[in-house]
């Protein structure tokens, strides 16, 4: 990341998050109030610019993925409170997620990290839209890449008030694929700390060489743009890789979600042809066991 730029990829993932609710049929896959309402006024309108599935399928492809991974954290937050577990919810690289500020969970604490120029971005993106940060939330400053003790994800987050004896649902949205193995790794050494019985939802990307020409392509074209804006990626793994680096954290994988698993339960039957493309995304579902 540019260290004093907010995050431009965190922009384009609300600007989707955003466009499910304007342009795409019902019923939403991702039901989210704020998620037009938190945009800068600059993009509330280019939101409603953005062409509907069925004229830009490859985009509503894309836009398919993130609303999914959003409400399928939702979904295990939910149960893991209904099941009478989690009282965290930990959102790490947390961008313009809007949960924090309409969680419906009494007594679960939500904490936002993020880098500290997006973290800025959005607390000044959340005074315009007058959407007031309930005491249940803390934002929590941490660049994942950096080394000293003082400024670790650890001692932020605990200071912060974020307990590592209470069990956690960690949502970790499209934040791998920009890593270092380092960071990603001291990342997953830090919530190895949580108890048994917490719950963590993040993406990851298979490596070029295996998925198909087509999608080859496709990641050669995204992460040309995602480079343009600073934020290149730089960490890819296969399962059995993902499986390893788990283990040596404690979590097991749970659910390895591929572009037509998520396809087939969340976007059966729609009419407007929204749904998840090629082989390379993956949503993934572990466990401190
Ligand atoms: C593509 S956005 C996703 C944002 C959010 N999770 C969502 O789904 O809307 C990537 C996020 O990761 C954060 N990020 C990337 N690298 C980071 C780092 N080294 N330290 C802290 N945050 C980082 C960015 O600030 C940004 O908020």
């Amino acid at each position: 990341m540019i260290e004093a730029q907010p995050s431009q990829t965190a922009l384009r993932v609300a600007l989707r998050r955003a466009a499910h609710q304007i342009h795409d049929e019902q019923p939403l896959v991702f039901v989210d109030p704020l998620a037009v309402r938190i945009l800068p006024a600059e993009q509330k309108l280019e939101v409603q610019r953005i062409p509907n599935s069925k004229r830009r399928p490859y985009s509503a492809g894309i836009r398919a993925f993130m609303v999914v991974r959003s409400r399928f954290a939702e979904d295990v937050l939910a149960a893991s409170v209904a099941r009478g577990v989690a009282t965290q919810y930990l959102l790490l690289g947390a961008g313009l997620d809007t949960f924090a500020y309409r969680n419906p969970h009494e007594g679960v604490r939500v904490f936002e990290v993020d880098h500290p120029a997006t973290q800025a971005w959005k607390r000044e993106c959340l005074e315009e839209a007058a959407i007031a940060v309930p005491e249940s939330m803390r934002h929590v400053a941490v660049d994942f890449e950096q080394t000293t003790e003082q400024g670790s994800l650890a001692t932020q987050l605990l200071s912060a008030g974020f307990s590592l004896a209470q069990p956690t649902v960690v949502a970790w949205l499209g934040v791998v694929p920009y890593l270092t193995l380092e960071a990603f790794r001291a990342t997953l050494r830090f919530l190895s700390g949580l108890p048994a019985g917490s719950e963590l939802i993040f993406d990851y990307t298979y490596p070029r060489h295996a998925v198909p020409l087509q999608e080859q392509l496709m990641m050669d074209s995204m992460q040309a743009r995602v480079t343009q804006a600073g934020e290149p990626f730089q960490l890819y793994f296969l399962e059995e890789e993902l499986r390893a680096e788990l283990s040596a954290a404690s979590f097991a994988l749970r659910e390895n979600l591929d572009g037509a698993v998520l396809s087939e339960r969340f976007f059966a039957g729609r009419s407007d042809g929204l749904g998840i493309r090629g082989k390379a995304a993956h949503l993934a579902h572990a466990e401190r066991v």
